[in-house]
């Protein structure tokens, strides 16, 4: 089969497009036949070397939808069933989705149904699903949400853009407002359905509005700023780290929050197997567009790595495995 694999950290052009063996069914894992998959900003992190636990030579890739080719659980895994992976260690701690076969362990493989095509399926596991869960624990799935203030730090990113266009489909009238150290991704933004744009200079807000919900995808660099922008009983929600900063140093959460606000997280490894059905049903029945920014094919991964860096990157970069869809 084909493969992006690398075997050094560095550039894009240290993914290298070449002939591998197809991996080989064992015990307890299923051999997936890769329709398409995500970039997602962490194999920047990780084709730069920036995550430790992760051993070149490596086909990265932390995500994938495809069909079920071979498989040792049929009974669940039936050969031809529709699947999501994400997240377990595919990609990082063994061959992940950069190819056009993927052997992943059963237990994190998700049987899903869905109509959409499949570069629109391949935008969402880990930027839908990241968005969804987001979104959820904001408390903005569920009850009229219509009078809050949104804010979305972060929101040129795939999971920014997919998290207005879950939020706009589910109420039109909800204020969002995303942020971008670029000013001329304004009318971009406003496309998506963002009502309003603010400059984010380094890491501080070029404005003194405050809002009743955050969606922080820059994370601990920003944290202590967004803070400051929060309505009483507002809930910032802090899923990203695009700011490149992992933790907050000396967090002290009686001196650095402000009164009566809540903080809380999402991680796309919580709880997938049931709640992956949960997204798709949620964009089907809202009509949520989830067409990706960029489709770029299998060799053109380096390419697509260097556009989601470059500084006019927008949106869901997704690969579509040609070879598999014809
Ligand atoms: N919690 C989870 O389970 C989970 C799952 C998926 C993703 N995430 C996280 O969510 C975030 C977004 O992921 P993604 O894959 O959607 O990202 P992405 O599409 O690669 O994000 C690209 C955007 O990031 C912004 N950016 C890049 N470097 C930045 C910096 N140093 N400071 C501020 N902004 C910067 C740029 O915006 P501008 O140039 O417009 O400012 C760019 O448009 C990442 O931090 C990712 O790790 C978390």
């Amino acid at each position: 089969m084909k493969a992006i694999r690398i075997y050094e950290p560095g550039g894009p052009e240290k993914l290298i497009y070449e002939e591998v063996p197809t991996p080989q069914l064992r015990e307890g894992w299923s051999l997936v036949k890769v329709l398409g998959f995500g970039i997602n900003h962490s194999e920047i992190f990780t084709r730069k070397g920036q995550s430790p636990s992760v051993k070149f030579p490596r086909i990265l890739g932390i995500e994938c939808v495809g069909v079920i080719e071979d498989s040792t659980d049929e009974e669940r895994l039936p050969a031809g069933q529709q699947v999501i992976s994400i997240m377990g260690e595919m990609g990082r701690a063994f061959d992940g989705g950069y190819a056009e076969y993927a052997l992943l362990p059963n237990e994190q493989i998700y049987p899903v149904e869905t109509t959409l095509a499949v570069a629109s399926w391949a935008a969402m596991p880990e930027t839908y699903y990241t968005a969804f869960g987001s979104m959820t624990n904001l408390h903005l799935t569920d009850g009229n949400i219509s009078g809050l203030s949104v804010l979305v730090r972060g929101a040129t990113s795939g999971v920014g853009v997919a998290f207005v266009r879950l939020l706009k489909a589910y109420d039109q009238k909800v204020h969002v407002t995303g942020t971008s150290r670029n000013a001329s991704k304004a009318e971009l933004l406003k496309a998506e359905g963002f009502d309003e744009v603010v400059i984010d200079q380094q890491n501080i807000l070029q404005t003194e509005a405050r809002y009743d919900r955050v969606l922080d995808l820059i994370g601990p660099a920003a944290l202590r700023d967004t803070f400051s922008h929060m309505n009483e009983q507002a809930i910032v929600c802090c899923t990203g780290l695009l700011g490149g900063i992992w933790s907050l140093d000396r967090f002290d959460p009686l001196e650095d929050m402000p009164p009566n606000v809540y903080l809380t997280s999402f991680h796309s490894g919580n709880d997938p197997a049931a709640r992956l059905q949960e997204m798709i049903d949620f964009v089907e029945h809202y009509g949520v567009d989830v067409t990706p920014a960029k489709v770029f094919s299998l060799p053109q991964v380096p390419e697509a790595h260097r556009y989601l860096e470059s500084t006019g990157s927008f949106g869901k970069v997704v690969v579509v495995n040609q070879e598999n869809n014809s």
